[in-house]
């Protein structure tokens, strides 16, 4: 099964300014919907409480501290083929082994502190660019479609 993070990001490597911040800064929400439709999407509990619109469509699991992230991923393979991984970055860490692709949209700003893309991680995640997807009705959003190497 493909586990595949989904991500808006700053030019520095954030996700949000803080926890609480509704991401209504990210210019890829069409973009979002139509790649994740049909799919189950994994978010973390306070990601969860910042979105404004139901996620029509898809089967949201909200993940909790006390989740394991082994146990859902393998009640979810045996019915679909892949999977996304939506956030915040304390649930990005927590996925973060089992990650096997990566849908990154950096956009252009740059907010110095925040929400980091994986909340605290020190590894080092090998990818390689297999897609560049331009982002419908922006002048220069891409989203990059990354294959996970290897993460050490
Ligand atoms: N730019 C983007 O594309 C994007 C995408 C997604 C999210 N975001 C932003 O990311 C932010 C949220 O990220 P986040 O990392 O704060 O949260 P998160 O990953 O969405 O959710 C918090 C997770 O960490 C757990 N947790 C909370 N406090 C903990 C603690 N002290 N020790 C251990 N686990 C703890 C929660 O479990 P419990 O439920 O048990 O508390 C929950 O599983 C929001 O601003 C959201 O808008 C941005």
């Amino acid at each position: 099964m493909k586990i595949i993070l989904i991500c808006a990001t700053t030019l520095d490597g954030f996700i949000a300014r803080h926890s609480n911040e509704k991401t209504n800064w990210t210019k890829d929400l069409s973009l979002f919907k139509s790649q994740t439709m049909g799919y189950p999407v994994i978010m973390g509990s306070t990601t969860y409480e910042t979105l404004e619109n139901e996620l029509v469509g898809r089967k949201i699991i909200v993940f909790h501290r006390n989740d394991e992230p082994k146990e859902i991923i393998n009640e979810l393979s045996i019915s679909h083929k892949q999977v996304f991984i939506a956030g915040g970055g304390k649930t990005n860490e927590r996925f973060k082994n089992y990650l096997t692709d990566m849908y990154i949209t950096p956009h252009p700003i740059i907010f110095g502190k925040g929400i980091k893309l994986f909340e605290s991680s020190s590894s080092m995640i090998s990818t390689k660019l297999v897609k560049k997807v331009k982002v419908q009705n922006t002048s220069s959003l891409y989203q990059y479609q990354l294959k996970v190497e290897s993460i050490k």
